[in-house]
C-alpha cells in the first residue's frame, strides 16, 4: 500500500509544471491583455472577475497552467483557457511574478 501511494505521489509531482521565478517588468508588459478583466492594478474591473494583486506567485502560476491544460474547466474557466492557450511557460512565470508583486488589496 505504501508503495502504491509513493508511486502515485511521484507521478503526481512529475506531472506538475516546473515553477520558475518570473520577471516582474516583462510580466507587466505581457499583462496588457489582462487589464480588461483583472484591472490595471490587479483589482478586477468587475466583481465577477478575481483580483490578482498580491496573490501568491506559485498559486497564480499553477492556476494558469491548470487553465492552459484544461484542468480548470468549470464555470468561467473557459475564458481563461482562451487567454492562457497561447502563453509560454515563461510568460506564465512572468505574469505570476508581476501580479504577485502588486500591493495586496484590502
Ligand atoms: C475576458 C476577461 C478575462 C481576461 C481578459 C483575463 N482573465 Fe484571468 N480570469 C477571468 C475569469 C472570469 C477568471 C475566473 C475563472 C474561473 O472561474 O476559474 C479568471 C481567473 C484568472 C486567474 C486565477 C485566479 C484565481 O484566484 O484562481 C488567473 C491567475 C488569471 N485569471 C490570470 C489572467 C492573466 C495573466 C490574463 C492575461 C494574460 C487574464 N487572466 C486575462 C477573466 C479574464
Amino acid at each position: 500500500m505504501r508503495i502504491v501511494i509513493g508511486v502515485a505521489l511521484l507521478l503526481g509531482l512529475a506531472s506538475e509544471p516546473v515553477l520558475a521565478e518570473g520577471n516582474i517588468e516583462k510580466g507587466q508588459s505581457k499583462a496588457a491583455s489582462c487589464v480588461a478583466c483583472h484591472g490595471v492594478s490587479g483589482k478586477a474591473a468587475n466583481p465577477i472577475y478575481p483580483n490578482l494583486a498580491g496573490q501568491n506567485d506559485a498559486y497564480l502560476e499553477l492556476a494558469m497552467h491548470a487553465y492552459k491544460k484544461g484542468e480548470r474547466s468549470a464555470g468561467q474557466a473557459g475564458v481563461m483557457q482562451a487567454f492562457t492557450s497561447s502563453l509560454t511557460d515563461e510568460d506564465i512565470s512572468d505574469l505570476a511574478a508581476y501580479y504577485a508583486s502588486l500591493t495586496p488589496l484590502k
